[in-house]
């Protein structure tokens, strides 16, 4: 038997709340993860093509950055961030829980179509990582002291990257990035509904090429500045 949360769709005395009610059910909370999922993959591409600019040297990255931190929908859009950052790791979290507590032993392993990937088995553990890794890299340059960020961001990066044991870390976790992308995306789809016999094959197809290209795309700097002695 498939094990899920219980049916929590409570109802709400005072008015009709349906869209309470869903968000409470077990279903509305994955839609949430998958929305808040596929938009977070959405602001990867984004946050990757900006950070290309490193590869243009200082003058290009910085101005970029301060391109970036002087327009005026920045705070709207970080503040938009961390909701969706906390509606995807915390009700992934809580649904994994839920689901292990439901069926401690696991299931009995399946080899057919259909069956479970390395990427669907691992989520919350490259989840984990790349929630450790946003702490390390949110805390190197988001909240970098803002006197040396607004001086070279640059600089910053790029300092940062020579460390071999910062830039090992980056490789790892974006190892991760890809493995989590590769179920995440496609999975995300079919949550929404998005199921069809001549469609759902590209989309795997797609989801699977944008996770390699995401993570191939953020690991080429670390390993340029890194280990290949980039920008000396
Ligand atoms: C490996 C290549 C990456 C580089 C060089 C890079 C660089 C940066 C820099 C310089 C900032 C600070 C921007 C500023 O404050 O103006 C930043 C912010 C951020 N990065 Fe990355 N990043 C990388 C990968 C990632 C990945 C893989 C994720 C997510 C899994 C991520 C998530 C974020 C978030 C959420 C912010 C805060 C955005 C904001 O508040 O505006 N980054 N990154």
């Amino acid at each position: 038997m498939q094990a899920t949360e219980a049916p929590a769709a409570k109802s709400c005395a005072a008015c009709d709340c349906r869209a309470i009610e869903f968000l409470e059910s077990s279903i509305g909370k994955k839609i949430m993860v998958a929305l808040a999922g596929l938009f977070l993959s959405f602001f990867l591409v984004v946050h990757l093509a900006g950070n290309l600019f490193l590869f243009g040297g200082a003058p290009a990255f910085n101005h970029y950055a301060s391109l970036l931190e002087h327009n005026e929908l920045l705070p709207v859009a970080e503040i938009g961030l961390v909701v969706l950052f906390l509606i995807h790791i915390l009700l992934a979290i809580r649904a994994t829980w839920i689901n292990r507590a439901a069926r401690p032993v696991g299931y009995a392993v399946y080899r057919g179509k259909g069956a479970r990937t390395a990427g669907s088995k691992t989520m919350i553990w490259t989840g984990l990582l790349l929630l450790a890794f946003l702490i390390v890299h949110l805390k190197s340059f988001r909240f970098a002291p803002e006197a040396v960020r607004e001086a070279d961001l640059y600089a910053l990066v790029v300092h940062a990257f020579r460390n071999p044991w910062y830039s090992g870390f980056y490789v790892l976790a974006l190892v991760g990035l890809g493995v989590h992308l590769s179920h995440g995306i496609q999975s995300g789809f079919q949550t929404l509904g998005l199921n069809h016999p001549r469609y759902t094959p590209w989309i795997k197809r797609l989801g699977l090429a944008l996770a390699v290209l995401l993570a191939l795309g953020f690991m080429s700097m670390p390993i340029y500045f890194g280990f290949l002695g980039g920008a000396k």
